[in-house]
C-alpha cells in the first residue's frame, strides 16, 4: 500500500506512514530503503511486547545487514521517567550508535515517547523510528514528534519535538491487545473525528457501530487506520509545534478535546482508575456538555457523541469521584497556564471552537461535570 507522506515545508523534513498487514515481520528492507548507511538499529521495547513481536522484527532487520541490539525498559507509565531516559542514552552509547545509525520504538505510547526522546538526545539527535502497537499510538502517539518524559512535578513535562523519519503500523499487533487498551484507543479516534473532521467522526462511528457485537474489541480496517493517520498527520504538519498563539478550528489544540477534564480525572485518582483513552471518553462528553450549554452544540449532535463513546467499550465509573476535587484539579491547571486556560469545545461534531476557560462559569461547569460524569461501563 502507498505510504502517507507528511512533509514539514519549513525544515525540509519528512516522515513516511507505512500501513499494512503483516508490515511488522517485514521492515528490513523498508529501512535499508530509507536509511542506506546506517549499521546499527537500537530497538527500544518492553518484556511482553518485544515477548510478542521482537525476534520477528529483529531477524527481518539483521536480514538486511543491520546490527541490532535491544533495550527493554520496565512495563508501565511510572517508568516513562528521568531515570529510565538515562539508562536508554547510556545504552545507547555502549552500542555505539552513531548519528547515521537509528532507533526504532515497538511499543504503546509510553515506550514511544521515550525512546523518541532518547533519540532527540543521543548525540543531539538521530534518526527515529516508530513500530506504534497499540491503537492509540498508531493513529495518534506515533504521529507528530511529541516525545516525553513524566518528572513528579507532572506528566509529560520534560520532552521535546523529534519527528520520526517513519512510522510503520502494522494493525494485526492489534490482536493481542488487552480490551481496555483497545476501548483507550477508540476513545481517542472519536476525539480525533469529533474534534476535526466529520467524515472522520461518522466513518469512526459507522464502523464501531457494525462490529458493536463485539464492543471494546473491535480491531480497525486498514482504510481506518490510514485515515486516522492522514487526519493527524494533516493537522501536525501544520502546526508542529502547537503554536500557543493559534486558537483555529486546524490548529494542534484541538487535539487536546476532552483533555481538560480527562488529566483533571487522571490526576484526582492518582493515575490508577483510567487509562488515559478511557478518561478521554468521559472529558469528550463533559465538553460536550459544557458546549451544548453554551448553546454552541446541538443536543442531537452530543447524544451522537455520548453514543460514540459508549460504542468505544466499557469506562470506569466516573459519577462517584467527588466533583469538588476535580474541580480544584481543573483550577490549579488554569493557575499554571496563567488565568488563561482555553477549553477545546465544539461546534459540531468535526469542527472545534476554543475557548477562553472566563466563559465558562463555576455552575456550568458543575452542571456539565454531573451530567457528563454520569455515565458508567
Ligand atoms: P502503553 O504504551 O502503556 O501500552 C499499553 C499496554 O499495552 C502496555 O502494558 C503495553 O506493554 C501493552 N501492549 C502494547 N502493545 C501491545 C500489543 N500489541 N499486544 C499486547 N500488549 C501490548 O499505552 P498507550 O496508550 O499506547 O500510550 C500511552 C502513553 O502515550 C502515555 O504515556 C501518553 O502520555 C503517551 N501519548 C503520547 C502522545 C504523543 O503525541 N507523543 C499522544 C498520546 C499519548
Ligand atoms: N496527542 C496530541 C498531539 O499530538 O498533539
Amino acid at each position: 500500500m502507498k505510504p502517507i507522506v507528511v512533509r514539514f515545508k519549513a525544515r525540509e523534513h519528512q516522515c513516511e506512514i507505512g500501513v499494512g498487514a503483516g508490515l511488522a515481520q517485514n521492515l528490513g528492507h523498508h529501512i535499508r530503503r530509507l536509511l542506506p548507511s546506517a549499521q546499527r538499529i537500537a530497538i527500544i521495547s518492553n518484556d511482553t511486547v518485544f515477548g510478542l513481536f521482537g525476534e520477528n522484527l529483529a531477524d527481518s532487520l539483521r536480514k538486511s545487514r543491520f546490527t541490532v541490539r535491544e533495550w527493554l525498559m520496565r512495563e508501565g507509565e511510572r517508568h516513562k521517567n528521568l531515570r529510565t531516559l538515562e539508562q536508554v542514552l547510556l545504552f545507547l552509547s555502549a552500542f555505539e550508535l552513531t548519528r547515521t545509525d537509528a532507533v526504532l520504538s515497538l511499543g504503546g505510547g509510553v515506550v514511544g515517547d521515550l525512546a523518541g526522546l532518547a533519540a532527540a538526545l543521543h548525540l543531539r539527535g538521530v534518526a527515529l523510528l516508530h513500530v506504534p502497537t497499540t491503537l492509540l499510538a498508531q493513529i495518534d502517539a506515533s504521529i507528530g514528534g511529541k516525545t516525553a518524559v513524566n518528572t513528579g512535578a507532572g506528566k509529560n513535562l520534560i520532552g521535546a519535538f523529534h519527528q520520526p523519519a517513519a512510522v510503520w503500523i502494522d494493525p494485526l499487533t492489534l490482536k493481542t491487545l488487552p480490551p481496555r487498551e483497545l476501548t483507550s484507543g477508540w476513545c481517542e479516534a472519536v476525539k480525533q473525528g469529533a474534534a476535526g473532521n466529520s467524515q472522520l467522526f461518522r466513518d469512526t462511528y459507522g464502523f464501531l457501530r457494525s462490529r458493536s457485537h463485539s464492543t471494546g474489541r473491535a480491531i480497525p480496517s486498514i482504510l481506518l487506520l490510514m485515515s486516522h493517520c492522514k487526519f493527524k498527520a494533516g493537522i501536525v504538519s501544520r502546526d508542529e509545534r502547537e503554536e500557543t498563539s493559534r486558537s483555529d478550528h486546524k490548529s494542534r489544540r484541538i487535539l487536546n478535546f476532552g483533555h481538560t477534564t480527562a488529566h483533571a480525572l487522571e490526576t484526582a485518582t492518582g493515575y490508577r482508575r483510567f487509562r488515559h483513552g478511557e478518561a478521554v471518553g468521559h472529558g469528550m462528553v463533559v465538553a460536550g456538555e459544557i458546549s451544548a450549554r453554551l448553546g454552541l452544540l446541538q443536543r442531537s449532535e452530543l447524544e451522537l457523541l455520548r453514543d460514540a463513546v459508549d460504542l468505544c467499550g466499557p469506562l470506569p465509573r466516573a459519577d462517584n469521584l467527588d466533583a469538588a476535587a476535580i474541580i480544584e484539579v481543573i483550577a490549579r491547571d488554569k493557575k499554571r497556564a496563567s488565568g488563561e486556560m482555553k477549553w477545546v469545545l465544539l461546534e459540531r461534531l468535526g469542527r472545534a471552537r476554543i475557548v477562553d476557560g472566563k466563559e465558562i462559569s463555576a455552575s456550568l461547569l458543575r452542571a456539565s461535570l454531573k451530567a457528563g460524569l454520569g455515565r458508567t461501563g
